[in-house]
């Protein structure tokens, strides 16, 4: 979808439009890119705390994502960063603070999570795919019974979007019947179903043999080349490196650091962030 239809769908106009314009303001002034003013802020979470029992598990975390933006997290193991995005699409709720995803605030009761979580895709370590269903099955689910469009509008969709994922050929297969990575690819196809405009990764490739990592990530690539707003938990340094706009840093459940790629990589300003990266960049 163009860029200038989804800017005309995002509430721009009266009290929430000036906030939000404020907002990128503030965003701005802390290192962002001009070009990004124009973009409207689609994730904005304000000093979010979240307690697991007394465990506290994110610490005052604010962090804003534009429309179109590819933001990469990364951190030590245990640092909050599947809770993060876990609270993006109302899996887990903060305690304090405050949080807004396509201008709809995130807090535990509200009567909107369900739209919530259908509107912000997820892809997660695991594929979650149904091993019953077929993997057109699999992808037709969500716009059937969610969507509610027609059987031929939903089989259109997940035919269109398994031709992205390339794998158009394995639309009659079961799951137990793919590769990881092609497992991998129909769970992001059956996000890009739902149509949503946001997509939040979590260590997609993880769980994949490395031979199968590219493909999966050849695919992220693609979507970010052509505008998804992406968050992307991921320790694959050189696709942070090719797409993200922006690096986040978390340890012990706070944002360490948060730098575009280029200086993030080669001149992190934290002890704490140069050791990870030494760490991991040595393998
Ligand atoms: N449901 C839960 N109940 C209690 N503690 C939890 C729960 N989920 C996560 N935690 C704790 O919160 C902290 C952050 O966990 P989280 O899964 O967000 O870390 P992470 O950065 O994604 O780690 P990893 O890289 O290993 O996936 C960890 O100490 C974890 O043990
Ligand atoms: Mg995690």
């Amino acid at each position: 979808m163009p860029r200038t239809t989804l800017r005309l769908q995002t509430p721009e106009f009266g009290l929430r439009g000036v906030i939000r314009r404020l907002g990128w303001r503030e965003w701005w002034g802390n290192g962002q890119r001009a070009s990004d003013l124009a973009r409207p802020i689609v994730i904005s979470a304000r000093n979010l705390d979240k307690f697991y029992g007394d465990f506290q598990a994110l610490k005052n975390i604010s962090i804003d994502v534009a429309e179109g933006e590819r933001v990469v997290i990364c951190g030590p193991s245990g640092s909050g960063k599947s809770t993060l995005i876990r609270c993006f699409n109302a899996l887990e709720f903060h305690q304090n603070g405050d949080l807004e995803v396509q201008g709809r605030a995130i807090f535990e009761g509200s009567r909107d999570i369900h739209r919530q979580r259908q509107d912000v895709g997820k892809v997660f370590q695991q594929f979650n795919l149904f091993p019953h269903f077929t993997v057109l099955e699999n992808l037709m689910i969500g716009p059937l019974k969610v969507r509610r469009v027609s059987r031929a509008a939903a089989e259109t969709l997940a035919r269109t979007y398994l031709d992205r994922v390339r794998i158009p050929e394995q639309a009659d297969k079961f799951p137990r019947q793919l590769s990881g990575g092609q497992q991998q690819r129909v769970a992001i196809a059956r996000s890009l179903c739902m149509e949503s405009k946001i997509i939040l990764f979590d260590e997609p490739t993880s769980a994949l043999d490395p031979e199968m990592i590219n493909e999966v990530l050849d695919v992220m690539v693609e979507l970010a080349d052509e505008g998804m707003t992406m968050v992307c938990v991921t320790h694959e340094m050189g696709f942070a490196r090719k797409v993200a706009d922006r690096m986040v840093f978390m340890d012990a459940g706070e944002i360490v650091e948060e730098a575009a790629p280029e200086t993030f990589f080669t001149a992190p300003s934290t002890a704490r962030c140069r050791d990870f990266l030494q760490k991991i960049l040595q393998h």
